[in-house]
């Protein structure tokens, strides 16, 4: 049986395809590459040695959707990473984030039940959380309304999904809020490397750590935590992917609807970052303070215990090794 594993080009989605393999799965990968490169997966060839099948095949295309799942009946379950995921370009292009987030899942579940595969493990976010009124944030903690479009959509799709099992039990559906991913392959073969400027911290760090840009731009220092810059939950992707292995294994055990918060229970400061990356790697960051960034929060960490305690899984890895396996992909690919 085989897991099918939409996005699986792009950065979280490549680890997982990594980890699903070594755990001994059967994996066939669609994306549209509207963010990402075949070339993600001959690599996941080269570390894992294992090879896996792809369609290039946007989650929005019924028809191309239709044939693979009647070619492919042995799909048992679907990982679904695609999607639109900058903040700020969704702000800008609200259309096209609605449209291609949840449009094309609407199209993918579709075609899922119509096959007779309800096992779905979702992509959702910490940012369902908003500014939380307290942290750690619980999987109990209340989904708040979204500053921006991307948010927006992660949110409706956890309510489209709740609402589709609750209406047939033979779903079963897993929704994993991610933290904040950094890191890479300890081989150094596949990480995060987004087109233009970054958007996100460590890539920002990492490109002024290889001199593409000059300065990093510390988004506000006057919030209320110890050092006034923004706390964060920067998850190992490694640890995020092997994550998703647990989620198979739960959501072929038929629960019905599950959510995970996949986080480290860590909070560290945009400073405390750039000061481990610094120690970590022996390199200067240097760094301006700016007004905060809109739509920004002071404090959001996880609570992990619960995907602990079902699904047996922990993060792994501390901000040192994060912040060495960023460095070492982002060199690689600078070369
Ligand atoms: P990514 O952009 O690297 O990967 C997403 C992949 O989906 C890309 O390869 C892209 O080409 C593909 N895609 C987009 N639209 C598609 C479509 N219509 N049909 C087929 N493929 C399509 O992003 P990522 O960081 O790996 O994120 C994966 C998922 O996790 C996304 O749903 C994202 O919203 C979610 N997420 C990411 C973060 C983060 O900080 N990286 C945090 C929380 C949630
Ligand atoms: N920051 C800077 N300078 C930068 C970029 C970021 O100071 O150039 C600061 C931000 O102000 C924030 C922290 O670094 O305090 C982290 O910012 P990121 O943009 O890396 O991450 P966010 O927590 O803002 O959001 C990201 C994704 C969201 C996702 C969330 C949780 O953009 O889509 O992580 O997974 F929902």
């Amino acid at each position: 049986m085989a897991i099918l594993v939409t996005g699986g080009c792009g950065f979280i989605g490549s680890h997982t395809v990594v980890e699903l393999l070594n755990a001994g799965k059967d994996v066939i990968v669609i994306d549209n590459l509207d963010n990402s490169s075949e070339k993600s997966l001959e690599r996941v060839k080269e570390i894992t040695g294992k090879d896996v099948t792809f369609y290039k095949l946007d989650i929005r295309d019924r028809e191309g959707l239709e044939k693979l799942f009647t070619d492919r009946k042995d799909i048992e379950g679907c990982i679904h990473f695609a999607g639109k995921k900058a903040v700020g370009e969704s702000v800008a292009f609200p259309w096209e984030y609605y449209e291609n987030n949840i449009g094309g899942t609407l199209t993918l579940i579709d075609v899922m039940r119509k096959h007779g595969v309800k096992n779905l493990i979702f992509s959702s976010s910490s940012t369902v959380y908003g500014d939380p009124d307290s942290v750690p944030v619980t999987e109990e903690s209340p989904v708040k309304k979204c500053t921006n479009p991307y948010g927006s959509t992660k949110a409706m799709q956890e309510t489209i999904l709740t609402d589709i099992q609750h209406a047939d039990s033979e779903w079963n559906i897993v929704l994993l809020r991610y933290f904040n991913p950094i890191g890479a392959h300890k081989s150094g073969k596949i990480g995060e490397d987004p087109n233009g400027i970054p958007n996100n911290l460590m890539p920002y760090i990492t490109q002024v750590a290889v001199g593409k840009l000059e300065y990093l731009r510390v988004f506000g220092d006057d919030y209320p935590t110890p050092d006034g810059t923004g706390i964060r939950d920067y998850i190992h992707v490694v640890d995020l992917a092997k994550g998703h292995v647990c989620a198979v294994n739960k959501v072929m055990s038929g629960t019905g609807v599950n959510i995970y918060n996949l986080g480290t229970g860590n909070g560290y400061s945009v400073l405390e970052i750039i000061q481990a990356f610094e120690k970590a790697n022996d390199v200067k960051i240097p760094y301006v303070i700016k007004e905060r960034r809109e739509g920004d929060i002071a404090t959001c960490y996880a609570d992990p215990k619960k995907a602990y305690e079902e699904l047996g899984w922990k993060a792994e890895y501390d901000l040192e090794r994060m912040c060495k396996d960023s460095w070492r992909f982002i060199r690689n690919v600078s070369k």
